[in-house]
């Protein structure tokens, strides 16, 4: 594609890399895995390629985790153990619910926007998957949401920007491998949806796929990831597991990849696939990758995968550059047969994670509406709630779960992402242990059947109503609508509320993307949380009654009809049309329930310029901008960067390029933050010359406390 601007090929970063062809990396890491390599026999090398230990039963033997490669002794290279990943430690077995945290759904994750949480939920991750045994976690789940029902949009750390799941992608890639366990980028690529998961063929530009899809993942490259995942769906007519242009030309080429590409499960569908780029067949079970068909593959092939494996685990200190050396963590039980006990009898739910789920799932809450400051919940205010609606106690069902592999609940998603929890807190729970606190009476409706005559009894005894509206999402299929279940439900209690006079908080537990355009006339608060993990109900009430103030921010739209989105494609190909204007970027036009990048606080916040943009060295831009807090209670706000290209470029209105979470503020307190929005940022992928190209003339740098609430803008010549 010709750029009617002045461009020049950049070329001085390594990240803008041009070269096409993938090399055999030659870092120290893979200099001493390559000499490992040469001591081993090719039995031991093929066995480190090709997965065991998976059955049919909940996908996993007793004394195997989800997917395994043996340990070679002789060599002190320890088994790799994986487990899943989006919400916690994979519960696949009665005895580990309750010994391992069900943590907020990654979604909730990035709806913090904070970096630096997201790395401490990394570490907390990493060292409940080590206390299990685990050395290998398969997350983060980092594509950018396309489709606003996608089933898995709840595991997908990104959002709606690339932006947001390049930064989120790179703290949990720190977080988890600083605990010497490795991390896994997927799913490569264009997995963005769950209808036809295994047969859709996606065909995207070469140019949004380096501008928006790729970008999470190259950050995880540059954050030192181990592994990528190759997805289940085809690109431009091949399957991404043996597809060499998306794995070799541009993974291990353009995105300088060292590290190795793993299947996802039964994702492979042919032999050969490792001259397409795949090192390593999971489950292994289906013998692509067995010993008879990798006699077959190229030796010095055969070699670059081993190496890949070790050098990731060599950087990674999962073991050591010299096999005559202890590795640097204690030696992990080893598979097969040793991991039982860690499995089945480790507890790694501790005190600090149970209070870490609970202040990542209050600090993602993002408050929708606060019409007349009805929250916080104050004594003063209030004496009684009436909370109504089965969705405020819904059951947790384990025995149900533990049988149905994609079964989700109102806490936690269906699918290998789940972890399931063994005593989950409902909001009704949360908020009368916190009521009783304040001496606030609560009366309830919340059978498991939703009645109106009985919401309106316990309604008429309340000076506010707090209601739920809920739904869940699985692996393997997409939403049916982006309505919560009890749509019709909200709509009668808000209508009811308001001839009874009374003000309504309506509470959402969601799995992306939400249409609340039936009931949000009639509610006076509206907050959103995305499956928020066993500590959910506590974590509302600590965001009701102000103890921690709202804080959160969409990472999606929620539009205001389901028509509005991108839907899941039918038939095939799948093309993306839409180029670079993905979901809330290509909504400009139109209005919507909630924008993308939208929450409010208890307070207000006033934005100015401290340095306003200007070229930094290094071709990039760099300004600053002080938040204060102007209204009376405290909060935090995340001033969002969004980027408007010159005429002309090609690109969308705007897209978000930076973000910052400001600290506590108390009342009249103000933060200056530094912004530095890099060279890349401000070039576009040149389609014919295979590499960036800066972009030159006048941009505008706009920051807002939403996409549609835009504070501060400045033109800047570049
Ligand atoms: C997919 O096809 C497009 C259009 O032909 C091409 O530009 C791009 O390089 C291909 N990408 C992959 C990963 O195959
Ligand atoms: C490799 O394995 C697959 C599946 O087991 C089998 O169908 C195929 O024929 C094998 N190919 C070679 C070259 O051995
Ligand atoms: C778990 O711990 C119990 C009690 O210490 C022990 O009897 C049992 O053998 C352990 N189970 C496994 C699988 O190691």
């Amino acid at each position: 594609m010709r750029l009617s601007l002045p461009l020049f090929l950049l070329s001085f970063a390594p990240s803008l890399s041009t070269s096409s062809s993938p090399t055999i990396p030659h870092s120290p890491s893979a200099d001493a895995a390559s000499s490992i390599v040469a001591q081993m026999t090719t039995e031991e090398k093929y066995s480190l390629l090709n997965g065991i230990g998976w059955s049919s039963h909940m996908g996993q033997d007793d004394g195997y985790y989800i997917g395994n490669e043996p340990a070679v002794p002789r060599l002190n290279i320890p088994s790799l153990n994986m487990q899943d990943a989006a919400q916690g430690f994979r519960t696949t077995d009665i005895r580990q619910i309750g010994q391992v945290t069900a943590w907020p759904c990654s979604l909730a994750v990035a709806g913090t926007w904070d970096a630096e949480l997201a790395e401490t939920w990394g570490a907390a991750l990493g060292d409940e998957h080590r206390g299990k045994g685990a050395n290998v976690i398969l997350g983060p789940s980092v594509n950018v949401h396309r489709v606003a029902v996608g089933g898995r949009n709840a595991e997908y750390i990104s959002g709606e920007e690339p932006k947001l799941g390049e930064v989120m992608a790179a703290s949990y890639v720190t977080g988890v491998q600083s605990r010497g366990v490795l991390a896994v980028a997927k799913h490569f690529a264009l997995n963005n949806q769950e209808t036809n998961r295994n047969t859709v063929d996606s065909h995207a530009s070469e140019r949004s796929m380096h501008e928006v899809y790729y970008k999470p993942f190259a950050a995880a490259i540059e954050a030192g990831v181990a592994s990528f995942m190759c997805a289940y769906n085809l690109v431009n007519g091949t399957h991404a597991c043996g597809n060499s242009d998306l794995l070799s030309r541009d993974l291990k080429g353009r995105l300088n990849f060292e590290g190795f590409v793993m299947s996802d499960w039964w994702a492979v569908h042919d032999a050969g696939y490792e001259d397409a780029g795949l090192d390593m067949d999971m489950p292994g079970t289906d013998s692509y990758f067995s010993a008879d068909n990798l006699s077959a593959a190229d030796d010095g092939r055969v070699d670059d995968m081993v190496t890949r494996v070790l050098a990731a685990m060599i950087r990674s200190g999962l073991m050591s550059a010299d096999p005559s050396a202890p590795a640097p963590f204690p030696p992990l039980c080893e598979i097969p047969g040793g991991c039982d006990d860690l499995m089945f009898n480790a507890t790694v739910r501790t005190p600090e994670h149970v209070a870490l789920a609970r202040q990542i799932a209050a600090d993602s809450v993002a408050l929708l509406k606060n019409e007349n400051d009805v929250l916080p919940i104050t004594p003063d205010k209030v004496k009684t709630i009436a909370v109504v609606g089965s969705a405020c106690d819904p059951s947790n069902h384990k025995e149900e779960m533990l049988k149905v592999w994609n079964l989700g609940n109102f806490f936690v998603m269906g699918g290998s992402g789940r972890v399931i929890p063994d005593d989950p807190i409902s909001v009704l729970r949360g908020i009368k242990e916190r009521a009783a606190q304040d001496g606030i009476e609560v009366v309830e409706s919340v059978g498991s059947t939703d009645s109106l005559a009985a919401a309106k009894r316990a309604m008429a005894k309340a000076d506010l109503v707090v209601t739920c509206g809920a739904t869940t999402a699985t692996e393997g299929a997409d939403r049916s609508s982006l309505s919560v279940d009890q749509d019709s439900f909200l709509q009668s209690v808000t209508a009811a509320a308001a001839e009874m006079g009374k003000p309504v908080a309506v509470l959402l537990t969601t799995p992306g993307s939400a249409v609340v355009s039936s009931f949000d006339a009639g509610a006076a608060a509206l907050l959103n949380m995305f499956l928020g993990g066993e500590q959910l109900g506590s974590a509302y009430a600590d965001v009701l009654f102000g103890d921690t103030p709202p804080s959160g921010k969409l990472p999606v739209t929620f539009p205001l009809a389901a028509a509005d989105a991108t839907a899941p494609c039918e038939s095939n190909p799948c093309e993306y049309g839409e180029g670079l204007e993905v979901a809330w970027r290509g909504l400009g036009g139109k209005d919507v329930g909630y924008p993308f990048g939208h929450g409010l606080g208890y307070t207000q916040f006033g934005y100015a310029w401290g340095e306003e943009p200007a070229v930094a060295e290094g071709g990039g831009l760099r300004f600053s901008v002080s938040v204060s807090n102007a209204g009376e209670r405290a909060g935090r706000e995340v001033p969002q960067v969004y980027l408007a290209f010159p005429q002309g470029a090609g690109e969308p209105e705007m897209q978000l390029k930076a973000f910052a979470k400001t600290g506590a503020l108390q009342a009249g307190e103000a933060q200056l933050l530094e912004f530095e929005v890099s060279a890349v940022e401000l070039a576009v992928w040149d389609e014919e010359a295979a590499g960036w190209s800066a972009v030159e003339g006048e941009f505008e740098v706009r920051v807002g406390s939403s996409s549609r609430d835009i504070r501060l803008s400045a033109p800047v010549q570049v």
